[in-house]
């Protein structure tokens, strides 16, 4: 009798190998091997006679794409503009989260233009999703239910419905009776999704695939099938805070740097659509430590408020951390700070915070870092209507930002006075009504612009 094969998997990445390994070599993980029997693979059918011959690309007709769309606005943006038929969509995010949550929403508003809708749930019963689906609201439209995880079973649904959209809730459920593994092992989750993937391109039915992002544990992560999927969008949040970020990192149909911003409530997830609004809202104005920036998340610029609080250090080694931005980026900013200005921050500890629970890496940020530990240090105030952006170089120097323009715009829109900001951008802003630009070159100069403009108390 043949040895039944077994192959290494990485939980994490879908890595293959003969043999164990301590590391992956794919995503450099540690203990992320499982032994998995592969299924036969048939390579011997007969070969194909039907040979195809190259074309020209020039000669390729290019068939006007029509999206369909979702109803809600933002997530049509993170698709690129709704919904391409055919596609298959990832999305990812950790439990609870929300993607359940958002998929029915959205296949509540698909349903209300007279489409067809099959939702698939391997993980609820038809009674919990008819509970969360009334906290949404009524139901109007051919919205299918079907609790199910086998795929062969699953296929055969939608090919005697034909409904226009799928959602497969959640991938880590389903299985197919041919491999020999269990539901979430690395060879399942990657053969249904090729199953799926198939289903999509044949039957021209938009697949919507949720997976969990899991930390540790039995089931395979969504990146294990990330390069198989035409889109794969990330729900994120802070699970303190309400509002989630819906991000795509891939996109065959799109750009990937498109946001949608959500607030859970109780009656399901809001679009915000003035995302400025709701970071800047219930923010110190006026108070040493505060101060707002313009920061740009894809093509959409959104303030946001960033504080720190410096003090006397009770310990030996000054404490310091970063929430919503990079430690190694706030240490780098104080080292500067202590050489170019002077500052004793040797002895102090330091906290900085992105207020909201955004998370922002981009360098535009730090000159708001910055005016936000010298304001606490100082422990003088700037401006409440003040914006500030823009790199800071290691010789202090403010280097240039990207999307400069649009950062003044939306800061204008919120209402705000005065701008500060890279001279290397300054000339380059078009008309900006009402709002007054000062353009500096170094964080001396800043220094010297927060003194003289301090607010009078
Ligand atoms: P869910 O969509 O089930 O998350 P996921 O599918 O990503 O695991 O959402 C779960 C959370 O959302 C749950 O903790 C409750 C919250 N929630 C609300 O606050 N309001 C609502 O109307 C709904 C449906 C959920
Ligand atoms: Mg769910």
């Amino acid at each position: 009798m043949a040895k039944s094969k077994t192959l290494f998997f990485c939980k994490e990445c879908g890595y293959e190998s003969s043999k164990w390994l301590g590391q992956c070599p794919g995503c450099k993980q540690w203990d992320t091997f499982v032994e998995e029997p592969v299924a036969g693979r048939n390579h011997s059918a007969s070969p194909r006679k039907d040979i195809k011959e190259p074309v020209l690309l020039s000669d390729v007709i290019a068939q006007a794409e029509t999206r369909m769309k979702t109803g809600l606005e933002e997530l049509d943006r993170v698709l690129g503009g709704g919904i391409v038929p055919g596609s298959l969509v990832l999305v990812g995010g950790d439990p609870g989260i929300g993607k359940s949550t958002l998929l029915l929403q959205m296949s509540r508003e698909i349903v209300k233009q007279g489409r067809k809708v099959i939702y698939i749930s391997g993980e609820e019963s038809g009674h919990q999703i008819k509970m969360r689906a009334d906290r949404l609201g009524a139901i109007s439209g051919e919205l299918l239910l079907l609790c199910e995880t086998n795929l062969d079973l699953i296929e055969t649904v939608v090919h005697k419905h034909k409904p226009d959209i799928v959602v497969i809730d959640s991938i880590q459920t389903m299985y197919r009776e041919d491999i020999a593994s269990a539901p979430g092992s690395v060879s399942q989750v990657r053969e249904a999704t090729g199953a799926l993937m198939r289903l999509a391109k044949e039957s021209t039915t938009t697949i919507f695939i949720i997976g969990h992002v899991t930390k540790e544990g039995m089931v395979a992560g969504p990146k294990v099938l990330e390069h198989m999927v035409d889109t794969v969008l990330y729900f994120e949040g802070d699970n303190f805070a309400s509002y989630r970020v819906l991000r795509a990192v891939k996109n065959r149909f799109g750009s990937t740097n498109e946001i949608g911003v959500f607030e859970m409530q109780s009656s399901g997830l809001k679009e915000v659509k003035n995302p400025s609004e709701y970071m800047l809202s219930g923010r110190p104005v006026g108070e040493p430590g505060s101060v707002v920036t313009s920061s740009v998340e894809g093509t959409r610029p959104i303030l946001v408020e960033v504080q720190a609080l410096i003090s006397r250090t009770s310990f030996n080694m000054p404490r310091r951390t970063a929430a919503g931005t990079d430690y190694n980026r706030v240490n780098l900013l104080m080292a500067v700070l202590e050489k170019r200005l002077g500052l004793q921050l040797g002895d102090c500890d330091a906290y900085v915070n992105v207020a909201g629970g955004m998370r922002i890496t981009e360098p535009a940020l730090d000159l708001a870092i910055v005016a936000a530990i010298l304001s606490s240090y100082r422990n003088t105030a700037i401006s409440g209507s003040t914006v500030v952006f823009g790199e800071i170089g290691l010789t202090g120097e403010i280097r240039a930002v990207n999307m400069a323009d649009q950062r003044v715009a939306e800061a204008a829109k919120m209402g705000f006075e005065t701008c500060i900001l890279p001279k290397a951008n300054e000339a380059n802003i078009k008309a900006a009504a009402g709002i007054k630009l000062v353009g500096i070159n170094n964080i001396q100069e800043f220094m010297q612009y927060i003194k003289e403009n301090a607010p009078k108390v």
